[in-house]
Order: structure tokens, then C-alpha cells, then sequence
């Protein structure tokens, strides 16, 4: 009999042969199975496949016994409970790298998006209300030399960091470790707010990164910058930040995560100085297929037998 798979949800690129071959797959339609669903037909799986957008916990895990494998699909594990799985003796995988350059290319797209007020002038010109174009109309901020700040330096802050100094942009980072990467200076979280006239935050949600830009220190960043987010909503007091962009204080937001995803504030929303996309940050045709490619990967080598290739460590 063959090993059941079950997968909570469709990945982009299909299948591969030699998983079907191996395993008998459940699940693995476009719409995520309810957990109901997973309960009653992933009762025998060894592996799960999940996103990550899909909570696994305890309560998940206590209905599928047999799991010994969590293959997800995305490099942020949050939505996943480390500590449970490590107790469980279940092995976690995800899929970094292969993302790095798609996201690190959103976050420069919405940083010169807010800075350059684009979308402002999209929704000016849909509207019907481009008429004078004065020496002072829709002006935005120079990108160009100015010092960008950027919080957790891993694979992909340090991409942003590469695309950004082709802009001449001076590069702060505030992380744990000294990244020893060349023409850009660590410092302290408060004194990169500061100073910079850009903030991108790549960090992944943790404990400690939780509400890291709290109202307080938002309220510290240097008058007129710029905010922009692509790791995870909950990193960001929204309403604080909403609050600034209201009152003027920051200039402009580039948002694509969210405290509590697909719902997006209402003030957030209607901030005509606030870029907003939906946590599309991986979202390209080669990068979601060479994601779902790496998950099928940790399926069929645990199949086969062979150690993961990216566990994830906690
Ligand atoms: C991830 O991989 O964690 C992203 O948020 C989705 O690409």
C-alpha cells in the first residue's frame, strides 16, 4: 500500500510524476480543505502539505497521528507552532532562497511606488482629475542618495540592500548578527528609525519582532520617511502607523502584509499616501511554481528515504 500524502490545498506546477507514483495524494485542490476534511481523510498521512496560510498546531496535528513530515510552502513559518512540532518529533521544512529576489523586488517596487506617489497619480488620472499639471503638482520624495533603513538583514533584506545601492541609497541594518556585507552599517533598531529616510522591514514574526514597530517607535522615525513592509503584518502597530500617515509625520507606506489578512484597516485603505498590495511578496509565475517545486522535493525525498533539505530549526 502506498504512503498517503495529504496536502491542505493546491500548489502552482502541479504535481510531480514521481510523487504520485510513490504516495497516494489527498487533498491538493485550489480551495484549502477545512479542517474537518483534513481530519477525515489525512487520518492515515505521513506528510502534510500546507502553505502559509495555513495554521498547524496541536489542535491540526491531533487528528492526523501518522504525520511525521509538515512540508510548507513559503519561507515564514509563523503560522506554524515550532515548539508543538519539535515535541511532537515532527519535522518542519519551507522554502527559502528561491524567493529572496521576487520579494526583495516588491519591496523596491512599492518603496519607489510610495515614494513617487504612483499610485496617487493612477487613481488621479482614472478618476478624470488630471487638469493642471502646475510645478508643484503630486510631488513626491527623491530616492536617489537618501539613507535607507533596513530591519532584518537576512538573505532577502540583504537583496534590497544590493537593488537599493544600485539607487545610490546609503544602507543602515539593524539584526542580530553582524552580516559583514560590504558598504552597509550596522546599528541600533531606534537610531536606524531615526535616521532613515526609507525603513524596509524583512524580518520574520517572531516573539520578539511582534509589534516591534510599536506606536512609540514609530513616533521616534524621522519626520517625512517612508515605511515599507513585506514580512509580516503583525511586526506593525497599523493603527499608529495609520495615525502618522494621517497627521503627516511619515510620508508614505508601501504595505503588502497585514495584521489580520485578507482584511485590511479601513483607515489603511482610504490613506491616499499608503501603497497597499496583497501579500504578493513571492508572487511571480517562476517563483510560485519553483516553490511548489521545492515542497514536492521534501515530499519525495522523504519517500525516498533521504534526510529533508531545509528543515527549519527552531
Ligand atoms: C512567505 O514565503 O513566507 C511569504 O510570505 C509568501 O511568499
Amino acid at each position: 500500500m502506498k504512503p498517503t500524502v495529504f496536502a491542505v490545498r493546491a500548489l502552482p506546477g502541479g504535481v510531480p510524476a514521481e510523487v504520485t507514483a510513490r504516495a497516494e495524494l489527498r487533498g491538493g485542490e485550489a480551495k484549502p480543505a477545512p479542517r474537518e476534511r483534513i481530519h477525515a481523510e489525512g487520518v492515515e498521512a505521513g506528510i502534510l502539505v500546507v502553505t502559509y496560510l495555513d495554521r498547524v498546531d496541536d489542535a491540526l496535528l491531533d487528528g492526523l497521528p501518522n504525520v511525521r513530515l509538515v512540508a510548507s510552502y513559503g519561507v515564514g513559518v509563523n503560522h506554524v507552532d515550532l515548539p508543538a512540532m519539535a515535541r511532537r518529533g515532527v519535522v518542519v521544512t519551507n522554502t527559502p532562497d528561491v524567493l529572496t529576489d521576487a520579494t526583495a523586488d516588491l519591496a523596491m517596487a512599492l518603496l519607489l511606488a510610495a515614494a513617487r506617489r504612483v499610485c496617487e497619480g493612477d487613481r488621479l488620472i482614472r478618476a478624470g482629475g488630471w487638469r493642471d499639471a502646475g510645478p508643484e503638482f503630486l510631488l513626491g520624495r527623491e530616492v536617489s542618495g537618501k539613507t535607507l533603513g533596513i530591519v532584518g538583514f537576512g538573505r532577502i533584506g540583504q537583496a534590497v540592500a544590493r537593488r537599493a545601492s544600485g539607487f545610490g541609497m546609503r544602507i543602515l541594518y539593524a539584526s542580530p548578527r553582524d552580516a559583514g556585507y560590504p558598504g552597509a552599517t550596522r546599528t541600533d533598531l531606534d537610531a536606524l528609525l531615526a535616521t532613515s529616510d526609507f525603513v524596509s522591514l524583512h524580518c520574520p514574526l517572531t516573539d520578539a519582532t511582534r509589534d516591534l514597530l510599536s506606536r512609540e517607535r514609530i513616533s521616534r522615525m524621522k519626520p517625512g520617511a517612508v515605511l515599507v513592509n513585506t514580512s509580516r503584518g503583525p511586526v506593525v502597530d497599523e493603527e499608529a502607523l495609520a495615525d502618522a500617515l494621517a497627521d503627516g509625520r511619515l510620508f508614505a507606506a508601501g504595505l503588502d502584509v497585514f495584521r489580520d489578512e485578507p482584511r485590511v484597516p479601513e483607515r489603511l485603505r482610504r490613506a491616499e499616501n499608503a501603497v497597499l498590495t496583497p501579500h504578493v511578496g513571492s508572487g511571480t509565475v517562476e517563483t510560485r511554481t519553483a516553490m511548489g517545486r521545492m515542497v514536492w522535493d521534501e515530499v519525495l525525498r522523504r519517500l525516498t528515504g533521504r534526510p529533508p533539505a531545509f528543515p527549519v530549526v527552531i
